[in-house]
């Protein structure tokens, strides 16, 4: 049986701030075996890793991502919302991470935030970085834009893809292969285990987010989907080595 993929969301966010740099690697102790990532961009160019089209709720600052340089964003602090032992803490480039992982075997999923503002280009930065990092078999690239994931599929064919959404989606690995995605990221209550059963059967996988209770990823696993999306990466960690996954 395939190992299930513990993905930590946004990192460890539940006991660190979401999507810094303190996450990521606190994840890794947690047991994290993937991580998941947002992945915005700058004025200027620049990719950050930051959930948010805003920069208010999770740092010291103010406005859009999409409307400041690297240089402005670069100074903010991403920590201090979260508790005083974080102040300092800032938001991570993705390069930032890949230089973290690259020679590690943790999955990457980075969630192209490109469904509100579309940053042009941007798909093509995140090619070029992971191509230079040689990571393509490590990343997978989701999104809830499902044009851009059919664009990364056609720019780039190596690197897997998931659709991300959240409800009632009618035969999604029918509407994946469409679109050329290899996995079904769904919102974890739209998975039932007869969905697993003939998503595997017509070659696609399933990475449900965000599941917190281990009763729900215990179900979920028993179903057979290929990763699980959580804030708990502990969790899933122990009920995995319990089932000897
Ligand atoms: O990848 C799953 C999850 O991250 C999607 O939703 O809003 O937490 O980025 P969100
Ligand atoms: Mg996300």
């Amino acid at each position: 049986m395939k190992k299930v993929i513990n993905y930590a969301h946004r990192g460890a966010s539940a006991v660190c701030p979401e999507n810094t740099m303190a996450a990521f690697v606190k994840s890794l102790e947690l047991g994290a075996t993937g991580i998941e990532t947002d992945v915005q961009m700058t004025k200027d160019g620049h990719l950050v890793l930051i959930h948010d089209e805003a920069i208010n709720r999770t740092t010291n600052g103010s406005g859009y991502v999409k409307d400041m340089t690297f240089e402005q964003l670069s100074v903010l602090d991403a920590g201090s919302w979260f508790g005083e032992s974080f102040e300092g803490e800032r938001i991570p480039t993705l390069e930032e991470l890949l230089r973290l992982l690259h020679q590690r075997d943790t999955i990457l999923n980075i969630e192209l935030k490109n469904g509100i503002f579309m940053y042009p280009g941007m798909e093509e930065r995140v090619i070029d970085l992971v191509r230079k990092y040689e990571m393509s078999d490590q990343v997978v690239f989701s999104s809830f834009n499902h044009y851009s994931l059919a664009f990364c599929k056609s720019i780039a064919p190596e690197i897997r893809t998931g659709i991300l959404y959240m409800e009632g989606l009618f035969r999604p690995w029918d509407y994946a292969a469409t679109l050329g995605a290899d996995a079904l990221h769904a919102y974890h209550y739209a998975v039932l285990p007869e969905f697993v059963l003939e998503a595997t059967e017509h070659g696609k996988e399933y990475c449900p987010f965000t599941v917190n209770e281990p009763e729900r990823m215990k179900l979920l696993i028993e179903a057979g989907v290929s990763g699980i999306i959580t804030d708990y990466p502990e969790r899933l960690a122990e009920l995995l080595s319990t089932k000897g996954e």
